[in-house]
Order: C-alpha cells, then sequence, then structure tokens
C-alpha cells in the first residue's frame, strides 16, 4: 500500500517522538513491502513564532494532500500564563479538527500486565482493564459561540449538540463494541443538561440498531469516580467533547503512564494520529519522553487502512519493550530508564527481526 502521510511535530516533546514514530512506520513498510512518504509541517506555538498562524495554510494543504495525519503535540507555558493572548497554539489542533471533520476521536486504554504496579491504583482493581473512549470532537462547548462583555467580567462558551453529530460518532462506538466485549457507557449529565438529554434520546434510538450491543448510562461525575473504583466495567465509553478529554486523561492513571496512549481523529477524508499527552515543556530535547503513545498512534493509522498485521507487529514490539524493561524512565522500575531513541530502535529491530531481538 502506498501512503503519504503528513508529519506535524508540533511543539515541546512532539518532535522527538514523532520521529520515532516514523523509523517504526518506515521499517514496517520495509518490512511488509508498503511505502510510506513523509512531509513535515508547521503547527502549534513553533508554526506561531515563524509564520504568526498556529495553522498555517501551507499545513492545510499538506493535509489536504494526504491519506492521514501523524501528530506529535502543541502547547508552550508561554501561552498558557498568558489569558489575554489572542493567537494560541491550539487553535491550530482545535482547526484541525474541524476543519477535516475529525468527529469521533478513538483513545484505547488498556492495564499493561507488566506495568500493572506503575499505577497509584491497586493491582487487583485495573488488572485486565480494557477500555475504548470514544470521545466526539468537534461539536459540544469547545466549538459553541464564546462571548466576553466589554467590561470584561462576564464571560460564556456555549455547549451545543445537533442530533446528527451525536448520531455518527454514536454509530462508530456501536460497531466498536461489536468487535470488543458488546457493551456501550452513554457518560454524560443528563440530570441537568438539556444537551445531555439529548445524547440519551438519539443514543438509545441509535441502540437498537445494534441488538447484540448493550447500553448502560452514567453521570460524568459517577463515571469520574467508577473508572478508578472499578473500572473493568467499562468497554466502549461514548462521550461528548469534554468530558471526554477530561475522563480520558484520568483514565491514562490505569495504564500507569500518560506516555502511553495513542489515539487516533477520524470521520473526515483524512484521519489523524496522535499521542494524548501533551507538548511536556520541561522534558524537550532531553531524550527522556516516552515515545511509546506515538509508536502507538502510528499502529492505529495502519488499523485505519486496514493493515491489521503491521499494527500487530507494532503492538507485540512495544510489549516486548515493556517486558524486558526497555522503556523510559516514566515506567521503568530497574533504574533510570532508557532514551527515547533506544526505545524506538528497539522496537524498530524488533519489526525487522522479530525472532532475534532479545537485547
Ligand atoms: C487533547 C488536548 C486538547 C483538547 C487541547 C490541547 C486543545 O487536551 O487532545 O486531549 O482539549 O482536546
Ligand atoms: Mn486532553
Amino acid at each position: 500500500m502506498k501512503l503519504n502521510i503528513a508529519v506535524l511535530p508540533g511543539d515541546g516533546i512532539g518532535p522527538e517522538v514523532t520521529q520515532q514514530a516514523i523509523k517504526v512506520l518506515k521499517a514496517v513498510a520495509l518490512e511488509f513491502d508498503h511505502t510510506f512518504n513523509f512531509k513535515e509541517a508547521l503547527v502549534g506555538a513553533i508554526a506561531i513564532e515563524e509564520t504568526g498562524n498556529p495553522l498555517p495554510d501551507e499545513t492545510i494543504k499538506l493535509c489536504k494532500a494526504s491519506n492521514a495525519i501523524l501528530f506529535g503535540a502543541i502547547g508552550d507555558p508561554k501561552f498558557d500564563n498568558d489569558p489575554s493572548a489572542k493567537v494560541r497554539p491550539e487553535q491550530g489542533l482545535l482547526r484541525l479538527r474541524k476543519e477535516f471533520g475529525m468527529f469521533a476521536n478513538i483513545r484505547p486504554i488498556k492495564a499493561y500486565e507488566k506495568l500493572l504496579d506503575k499505577s497509584p491504583l491497586k493491582e487487583a482493581i485495573i488488572k485486565g482493564t480494557d477500555i475504548c473512549i470514544y470521545r466526539e470532537l468537534t461539536g459540544g462547548i469547545y466549538f459553541g459561540e464564546k462571548s466576553l462583555n466589554e467590561e470584561k467580567t462576564i464571560a460564556s462558551d456555549l455547549c451545543q449538540y445537533s442530533k446528527e453529530e451525536i448520531e455518527r460518532v454514536a454509530h462508530l462506538a456501536f460497531k466498536a463494541a461489536q468487535s470488543r466485549k458488546k457493551k456501550v457507557t452513554l457518560v454524560d449529565k443528563a440530570n441537568v443538561l438539556e444537551t445531555s438529554r439529548l445524547w440519551r434520546k438519539v443514543v438509545t434510538e441509535i441502540a437498537k440498531d445494534y441488538p447484540d450491543v448493550s447500553l448502560d448510562f452514567l453521570f460524568v461525575d459517577n463515571a469520574a469516580m467508577q473508572l478508578i473504583l472499578n473500572p473493568k466495567q467499562f468497554d466502549v465509553i461514548l462521550t461528548e467533547n469534554m468530558f471526554g478529554d477530561i475522563l480520558s486523561d484520568e483514565a491514562s492513571v490505569i495504564g500507569g503512564s500518560i506516555g502511553l496512549l495513542a489515539s487516533a481523529s477520524i470521520g473526515g477524508k483524512v484521519g489523524m494520529f496522535e499521542p494524548i499527552h501533551g507538548s511536556f515543556p520541561q522534558a524537550k530535547g532531553k531524550g527522556i519522553a516516552n515515545p511509546i503513545a506515538s509508536i502507538l498512534s502510528a499502529a492505529m493509522l495502519l488499523e485505519h487502512f486496514g493493515l491489521h498485521k503491521e499494527a500487530r507487529r507494532i503492538q507485540q514490539a512495544v510489549e516486548k519493550s515493556l517486558e524486558l524493561e526497555i522503556t523510559t524512565s516514566d515506567i521503568s522500575t530497574k533504574n533510570s530508564g532508557v532514551s527515547t531513541n533506544r526505545v524506538g530502535d528497539f522496537i524498530e529491530d524488533f519489526i525487522l527481526h522479530p525472532e532475534e531481538t532479545n537485547l
């Protein structure tokens, strides 16, 4: 298969982890006889610095001409601490999602055997957890009208959802559940919010098309508690944009490190694949960032194009690296861990020579 992949490394540790994902994809191309072409473009704070725009037109052009986008991370403390900044790195990411119609954000969370003791949660609670969050990504409060009065004393963000916006992501969640444990949990705040009541109504209707999948409901406050109290009860979690953002960071604690969590943003013509961690500016350039989230995002990219064997090989390589403790410091049990690059090299080697790779 031939794929043109737009690479948007972005800020902080984005470039160094993305570099490992590219290395791994190149190994897959070699081993499985595919052609993957990579072209880079600017996004985020670095794009603001160089062009004044967090998502330059050239970047949009490249993405439109590509089959998929491999995204690093964006964000810079410079902007976080300046509430009056008009141009922000995050706008680049939000615009990308909206322009390319990426309405579904898929975030798998799994407790790896080898890392059970890395989580602050008790082993008995997290062992066996395997959750997939379907987060609506182009609607809700993130994209509703915003306002600030002249005196700058009253602000508002509108949360709005249409039936169609709910339906399309719900279908994807139910389809995913069909090939998993056949359960969808809709997380909302239907005791308070009108949008949540619409979600319940629409999703209940859609559930009728999937008689083999069970549907239950949880209020978001309770869901936040249940996620750490009894995460094994979940299979697919379906939820709106902001609840999904918050719950997926919370759920990352189950895996032992946010540096492991990959995501896919799909729905439009071009899908985007990115780690769920942020730009982690404190670690930039130090070679300590965990590249696994980015590498597993590359595996999700391959899955998206039906390259299951190839994606599986990456997952096996990642599992092997955990087993042999060739890991960065965030999840290393032995010592201070190995470098970002070393993890990438090991995974690359495993893909090329799965039988021979031991250390
Ligand atoms: C995420 C991030 C983004 C979000 C930010 C950077 C805008 O936290 O992808 O989860 O809130 O969606
Ligand atoms: Mn987030």
